[in-house]
């Protein structure tokens, strides 16, 4: 995935010459010190140029953007919002945060969310969905914006793990009201931690830069920050300096980042594909998919479980199925669906779907950096592992 893969001297010259310019750390202010650059502003503007977005406004994290932009959509208590089973815990925290009600669907074998579940639950008191396009792979996206249109639904995309992601040509984050990205080390582009939201909505534009920063209205006709005008509250989202600085270094790396994850990916699958046992994940638009983990589907989680014991211990990786399924699963989360913050455990029954994919579930990563050796030997393990156990059934 991770733009930290390629994080270097150029990241580490954009630092350095916040420092020879002024040191100013802050976004906002300090105009004359600062010699009038103002990296997170030209960040955001370089973004947008890039989704092909009119505006994007950066913070702090993608957890606050996401909250930052429910915020915008006014969502409150009595609204519920719709979003996947499979997804960061952030999605579904974010909701909680408004004192929504989150309404979770499940997922098909795109693992991302199931349009005609998402259709089925919608309700008078729905203001929002979030469709998420996990690890990079795009959501039937159309499907789901035709679907809550038909319904005046809100709809921010959740593209924390898809940045630079598209589908039929489009960059995914501008098919909804607002589409949300996060800069964390993990992601695509890294400042650390960080986010960015975007949309082609002035009045969504406004009230998200108004609440990432106390519900300051950025009025022209005022002064000074000082005097500012405001209409509604928010809270403390902003972006530092650094971050800006790191992502505007980052981003101009990300296609290369992309275009190797999608020629290794490519080779992996082409390794992968005809061997008996596994169901490659279904890719909405592969043109589109980001290439930063080739995820497969076993026979069932018994098989899964045997699969991972034998992968790790030949000394290869996962990236989030299945280790870090607990925090990428609804299933997983008693803490927040079992009896409300009770900690209740919730059994396989719910989201009986879901949890027959996601169980069943190998992402490996995929780096840019990745020769045709390590390739070979990712293809010719999968083989192994899966022949070795496929005799082990037939034995038994
Ligand atoms: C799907 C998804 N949404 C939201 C977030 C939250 O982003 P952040 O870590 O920047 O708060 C993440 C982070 O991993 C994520 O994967």
């Amino acid at each position: 995935m991770p733009g930290s893969e390629v994080i270097g001297k150029e990241e580490q010259e954009a630092v350095n010459e916040v420092f020879e310019k002024g040191g100013v750390l802050s976004r906002y202010g300090n105009d004359a010190r600062r010699q009038n650059i103002f990296r997170v502003a030209k960040f955001e503007e370089e973004f947008a140029k890039k989704l092909n977005a009119k505006y994007a406004y950066a913070v702090s994290s993608g957890s606050g953007a996401l909250k930052t932009v429910l915020e915008a959509f006014e969502v409150g208590p009595g609204n519920e919002v719709i979003t996947q089973s499979h997804t960061f815990i952030a999605t579904v925290e974010a909701i909680i945060e408004t004192r929504a009600t989150p309404v979770i669907t499940d997922i098909n074998k795109t693992l991302n969310m199931d349009p005609d579940d998402f259709e089925s639950k919608i309700t008078s008191r729905t203001r929002a969905v979030i469709p998420v396009h996990m690890s990079g792979v795009s959501a039937e996206i159309d499907r789901i914006v035709k679907i809550a249109k038909e319904h005046d639904l809100f709809v921010l995309e959740d593209c924390a793990q898809s940045p630079g992601g598209g589908y039929k040509g489009k960059k995914l984050g501008t098919f909804g009201d607002a589409g949300i990205f996060s800069f964390d080390f993990g992601k695509m582009i890294t400042t650390g931690e960080g986010g960015m939201i975007v949309t082609n909505d002035e009045e969504i534009f406004k009230k998200c830069r108004s609440f990432q920063n106390h519900g300051h209205d950025f009025n022209p006709n005022v002064p000074s920050m000082a005097y500012d005008t405001a209409q509604r509250g928010g809270f403390n989202f902003k972006m530092m300096e650094l971050q800006g600085a790191v992502g505007l270094a980052q981003l101009k790396k990300m296609d290369t980042v992309i275009e190797g994850h999608r020629k290794n990916k490519k080779k992996i699958i082409e390794g992968i594909k005809n061997i008996e046992g596994i169901e490659l994940r279904t890719v909405p638009d592969p043109t589109g998919d980001i290439g930063d983990s080739v995820t497969f589907f076993l026979e069932n989680e018994e098989v899964t479980n045997k699969f991972m014991e034998k992968w790790t211990s030949k000394g290869f990786g996962v990236k989030n199925l299945p280790d870090s399924l607990k925090w990428h699963f609804a299933g997983m989360w008693p803490q927040l669906f079992g009896k409300r913050y009770g900690g209740k455990s919730l059994d396989k029954e719910v989201w009986k779907k879901s949890n027959d994919i996601i169980r069943r579930a190998i992402a490996i990563p995929v780096f840019m950096k990745m020769d045709d050796d390590q390739i070979n030997k990712i293809v010719s393990s999968v083989d192994e592992i899966v022949k070795e156990l496929s005799t082990m059934k037939v034995e038994a």
